[in-house]
């Protein structure tokens, strides 16, 4: 039947792109800038390559709004690489980084950091199954702290910040990957910001570091060179061979971003996409979503059914009418729907009149 040819991907990352990103990516593959071969045939050291780079930043500054006193880094390695690459530069050996513990990916943040120095935990929602943000006017902050960790959208749990917080002196280090560029953020509030790009900008293996100046001079003498940000941004990002396809992809996903009228226009939609699977999923019990209201992601949105025969038949019919990608997170368990930018309007209607559906037919 014609209506179930369309697909639908709501995958919680690498996630869709939007088509006409694609197919520009697509032409440009037998010839980019006119000469004559790709971005991945040109060489890192080309004039051509260095403009590009600069330009992707120019882009990000100005979609941020960013301040001067920022730097701006793509490194390989992804989002996980992060985890020890942060210490190995902003942490002595003797040192304490605090961590905010919100859900899988702050746990892994911590279990990895706490290879490099001591981890304490400034607030956890463990106890409540990782179904809030603990308020920042009850976190235990040390002053000892060189930088307090927290994770903005747990990806897996649902759960995001929807303020940016007050962490004192303590410079705050923000893991954003799956939820980047989705919002306004007060940028001064923070001294790093790590974010993979597999989610609201393309590609994967990438990651986009932000970091104050003021922190720079403090990595560990047996930093990777070409993880040492210093080093890095001594060198024009170009210490190794950047991955210039993804920061390709990336640059046209800013351009693309800035056309749908930057970061306030863009939370705008994305909140009402959200607002529209939560109303289904509140209407009564029939579906409920772990996440309290007031802390739920308006990027990943996590809920559940009654038995696990349910979940299974949800995921089978969604996936014959072309819902794909359906499956909560391996360790959380349960559905979810992610909802990045580049998600349609026609996506979230098409889910919308299955979970009704679904719901009249099984409730
Ligand atoms: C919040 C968050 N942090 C870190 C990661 C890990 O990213 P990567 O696979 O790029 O290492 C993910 C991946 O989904 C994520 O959602």
């Amino acid at each position: 039947m014609e209506r179930y040819n369309k697909k639908y991907n709501f995958a919680a990352g690498p996630a869709p792109l939007p088509e006409s990103v694609l197919a520009k990516a697509r032409a440009e593959l037998d010839d980019w800038q006119g000469q004559g071969y790709s971005i991945l045939e040109t060489p890192f050291s080309s004039d051509r390559f260095a403009e590009l780079m600069v330009q992707a930043k120019m882009r990000l500054r100005a979609l941020l709004n960013l301040p001067p006193g920022y730097q701006i880094l793509f490194l390989q390695g992804g989002a996980s690489a992060q985890f020890s690459l942060i210490p190995l530069n902003l942490l002595p050996a003797s040192g304490k980084a605090g961590y905010v513990d919100t859900g899988h990916w702050s746990a892994r943040a911590l279990q990895e950091g706490a290879r490099y120095g001591k981890a304490h935990i400034v607030a956890s929602s463990r106890s409540t199954g990782y179904d809030r943000i603990p308020s920042p006017h009850r976190w235990s902050l040390p002053q000892d702290l060189s930088y307090c960790h927290i994770t903005t959208n747990e990806t897996a749990n649902g759960v995001q910040f929807h303020a940016d917080p007050d962490s004192d002196d303590i410079p705050l280090v923000a893991d954003m990957t799956s939820e980047f560029l989705s919002r306004p953020i007060n940028i001064n509030q923070y001294g790093l910001i790590y974010a993979g790009t597999q989610k609201n900008l393309g590609p994967a293996g990438l990651v986009i570091v932000i970091i104050r100046e003021t922190l720079l001079g403090r990595a560990r003498p047996e930093t990777p060179r070409v993880f040492n940000y210093e080093s890095q941004i001594e060198a024009g990002n170009r210490t190794n061979t950047p991955l210039m396809f993804a920061i390709y992809l990336v640059d046209l996903m800013l351009k693309w971003l800035d056309a749908q009228g930057g970061l306030p226009a863009i939370q705008i939609h994305n909140k009402h996409q959200s607002e529209q699977v939560y109303s289904v999923i509140d209407q009564d019990d029939f579906y409920h979503c772990p996440a309290q209201p007031g802390h739920r992601s308006v990027m990943n949105l996590c809920f559940g059914l009654a038995s696990e025969s349910l979940r299974q038949t949800f995921l089978a019919e969604a996936s014959e009418r072309g819902l794909l990608n359906l499956s909560g997170h391996s360790h959380a368990g349960g559905l979810r729907a992610s909802l990045y930018n580049a998600q349609t309007d026609a996506a979230v209607s098409a889910l919308i009149d299955f979970m009704r559906d679904f719901r009249n037919r099984y409730g």
